[in-house]
């Protein structure tokens, strides 16, 4: 038995999967008050659960900036929101696998005069078969956790400023599928075989690792992070997988899944009540919060992370 099974095993508790289960059953809470004209960012908007959330925020009034890769898609969006619900909306183009492009965001979002009431991190991608980015990194760990941790850690200037802001990472029940936690010596896929559910999974968990220690980090600004599952919802995903996935995916997956206006109440509701103004570093399945995994919940294992990743980071003229 390898170390990391000895650790976690005993932890594992089945009251954590029933609850899960329970929760998939409910809707979520709702949040019926105006955003007031304050700003919210999004990234990847153009279709699925940022599209719809970013619609569920401009038809409450908010000031909404997109970060989006493709400019015709999201160009498209942008006009219709802002023709639709009258708000002010922006788009910024960005590839948010690419380490330059994550840069240049969170450059773009720290000049922004006006303070950032929600960030959500949103973009995401479930692919079959790896991927490697310009940069040489698997996108499943650039995309899910490299990308939201260094825009995050890059606006602390002015969250100690601004004071305020919340940020809600779009996360995933298929953390889960990281059982015995990050093998930290290949968090690239280079010498495990490749599984896109494994892998979808450990970005997913590195990402939740991630926010235990920005969450600690910004606590003094005020500032409040939490990882959400916004359900199992048909959306986009996985458009870029083989004819066998779509065929799973239209005749299975769609077929059980709910529609994203759930996850845009969700997000609204994480994102605005003022239910939730103080709490942070939670996981919620959708808005009910539910207690992590034993990899999820391990500080030592996020520090480790931290470390290696500043390393990893290093190696590529990149501050953490
Ligand atoms: N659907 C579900 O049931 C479900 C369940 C759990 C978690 N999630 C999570 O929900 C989030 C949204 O996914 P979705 O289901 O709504 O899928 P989706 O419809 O495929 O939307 C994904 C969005 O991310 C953008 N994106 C992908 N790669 C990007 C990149 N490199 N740079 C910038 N933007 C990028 C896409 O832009 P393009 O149009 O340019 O591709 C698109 O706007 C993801 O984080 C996913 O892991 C979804």
């Amino acid at each position: 038995m390898n170390a990391a099974v000895r650790k976690y095993w005993p932890q594992y508790k089945w009251s954590n999967v029933f609850a899960m289960i329970k929760n998939m059953r409910r809707p979520p809470r709702r949040h019926t008050g105006s955003f007031g004209g304050e700003l919210v960012v999004i990234t990847g908007t153009t279709s699925g659960i940022g599209y719809h959330t970013a619609r569920k925020y401009a038809a409450m009034g908010a000031h909404l900036v997109m970060i989006n890769r493709n400019p015709e898609k999201s160009e498209a969006v942008r006009q219709e929101i802002a023709a639709e619900f009258g708000t002010p909306v922006e788009c910024f183009i960005a590839d948010l696998a690419l380490l330059e492009d994550i840069q240049r965001v969170g450059q773009y979002l720290l000049s922004l005069a006006e303070p950032i009431r929600v960030l959500i991190h949103n973009a995401g991608v479930h692919l079959e078969s790896r991927q490697e980015t310009a940069d040489g990194l698997e996108v499943n760990f650039v995309l899910h956790y490299l990308g939201p941790l260094l825009i995050t850690r890059m606006l602390t200037p002015k969250y100690q400023r601004d004071r305020t802001g919340r940020v809600i990472f779009v996360s995933s029940e298929a953390y889960r599928f990281a059982v015995w936690g990050l093998d930290l010596d290949d968090l690239q896929w280079q010498r495990r075989r490749y599984s896109g559910l494994k892998a979808y999974g450990a970005g997913k968990l590195a990402q939740i690792q991630s926010i235990h220690v920005l969450a600690d980090e910004l606590a003094p600004y005020g500032i409040t992070l939490n990882a959400m599952h916004p359900g199992v919802v048909r959306t986009e995903s996985g458009r870029d997988n083989g004819p066998l996935y779509q065929w799973y995916k239209r005749t299975i997956i769609d077929k059980y899944s709910g529609t994203p206006d759930i996850s845009a109440e969700a997000l609204y509701y994480l994102g605005a009540s003022p239910e939730v103004t103080d709490t942070s570093d939670r996981f919620f399945h959708l808005t009910t919060e539910e207690e992590l995994t034993p990899p999820a919940r391990d500080l030592e294992a996020a520090e480790a992370l931290w470390e290696r990743t500043r390393e990893l980071l290093q190696e590529k003229g990149v501050a953490l």
